[in-house]
C-alpha cells in the first residue's frame, strides 16, 4: 500500500507519485530534485522553525522581485548555482576553462545599436575612459563578420542605469556589431566594482555568512551571431581587489582581462577576443524589463 509510515518511505512514495509524468526529462528532473531535497532535510534534520523560515525566504525573494530587480536571480547567483550552471553548459571544446559567465540581474534586451567605435556613456559619466576592443571568432579560430556583441556595466560609481535616477536610460549599455574581420571596438568608461543589492532577504543571508557583497569591477557581454550558440559572459578588471572573493562565484582564470593604463593612467584600454561554438542562436529571457 502507498501509505507513509516512517519518515523514509514519503521520498518512495513521493517519487512514485512522480513517475507518470509523460514528459521524460520533468521526470527525470523532478525526481532528483525531490530525492535531493529530502535527503538534504534529513541530513540537516530540519526543523519546524527552520522549514518555516525557508518558506518564508523564498517568498521574500519573489516579492523583492520587480521592475528594478530580480532578487531570485541573486538568490541564485550567491548560492553559486548560476556560476554552475554557466560553466557547466559552456565547456571550452579545447578543454580549457570556460569561456562563460552567469548573466547576472542587469541585462536588459534591446541595448541601442552602436556604430563601431562609439561611446557607451550616453549620459554625463565621469570616470577613467576605456576603450574596448577585440576580435570574435569560430572555433576553427576564423573571424566572424556580423557578430552582435552587447556590453553592459555599472558606472563608475557601481550602479546600473535602471539602479540610478542620474544616468540616462540605456547608459552604459549598448550592441555593437563586428566588421569584415570580427572585430568590435566601442568606448566606455571604466566600470567601478559595487555590491549585489542587500536590502531583501538576499542581503539577510549574506549578513548572517558574514560574507561581503562586493563584486569586483566588470564589464557583462553577450555575444551572438545567427549559426552560433549565444555567449554570455564577464570581464574582470585585473588590479580589483575582490577577484577572489566574488559573491556570486563569476571570476575565473579566463575571465579576467588586462586593463592596461594608458599615458598617466588617466586612460586605459581592454583587449579581449570571443570564440562563438556552433549551435543555436538562443538569447534567456531579460530579468528586468
Ligand atoms: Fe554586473
Amino acid at each position: 500500500m502507498n501509505i507513509v509510515t516512517t519518515p523514509d518511505s514519503v521520498l518512495q512514495i513521493a517519487t512514485a507519485a512522480m513517475a507518470r509524468t509523460p514528459d521524460e526529462r520533468l521526470r527525470t528532473v523532478m525526481a532528483a530534485l525531490t530525492r535531493h531535497l529530502h535527503a538534504f532535510v534529513q541530513e540537516v534534520r530540519l526543523s519546524e522553525d527552520e522549514f518555516e523560515q525557508a518558506l518564508e525566504f523564498i517568498v521574500g525573494v519573489g516579492q523583492a522581485t520587480g521592475e528594478k530587480k530580480n532578487e531570485v536571480v541573486l538568490a541564485a547567483d550567491l548560492l553559486g548555482v548560476s556560476t554552475l550552471v554557466a560553466l557547466l553548459n559552456n565547456q571550452d571544446p579545447q578543454g580549457g576553462e570556460s569561456p562563460a559567465a552567469l548573466l547576472g540581474p542587469f541585462w536588459r534586451a534591446n541595448a541601442p545599436l552602436c556604430t563601431a567605435g562609439e561611446s557607451i556613456a550616453r549620459s554625463k559619466t565621469p570616470g577613467v575612459p576605456l576603450d574596448v576592443r577585440g576580435v570574435v571568432r569560430d572555433t576553427e579560430g576564423r573571424p566572424l563578420a556580423g557578430a552582435i556583441v552587447d556590453a553592459w556595466q555599472a558606472s563608475p560609481v557601481g550602479l546600473y542605469e535602471n539602479q540610478d535616477p542620474e544616468q540616462d536610460d540605456m547608459n552604459l549599455r549598448g550592441r555593437f556589431e563586428t566588421d569584415a574581420e570580427g572585430r568590435y571596438h566601442f568606448r566606455t568608461v571604466r566600470p567601478a566594482g559595487y555590491p549585489v543589492p542587500t536590502d531583501g532577504p538576499c542581503g539577510v543571508l549574506l549578513r548572517a555568512q558574514q560574507r561581503h557583497p562586493n563584486r569586483p569591477a566588470h564589464l557583462h557581454f553577450m555575444v551572438s551571431k545567427p549559426g552560433h550558440k549565444v555567449l554570455i559572459s564577464q570581464v574582470f578588471a585585473d588590479d580589483d581587489e575582490n577577484l577572489e572573493s566574488d559573491p556570486v562565484f563569476g571570476v575565473t582564470r579566463r575571465l579576467i582581462g588586462c586593463f592596461e593604463p594608458q599615458g598617466d593612467g588617466q586612460q586605459a584600454t581592454l583587449q579581449y577576443d570571443f570564440v562563438l561554438e556552433p549551435g543555436e542562436m538562443k538569447f534567456p529571457r531579460p530579468p528586468i524589463p
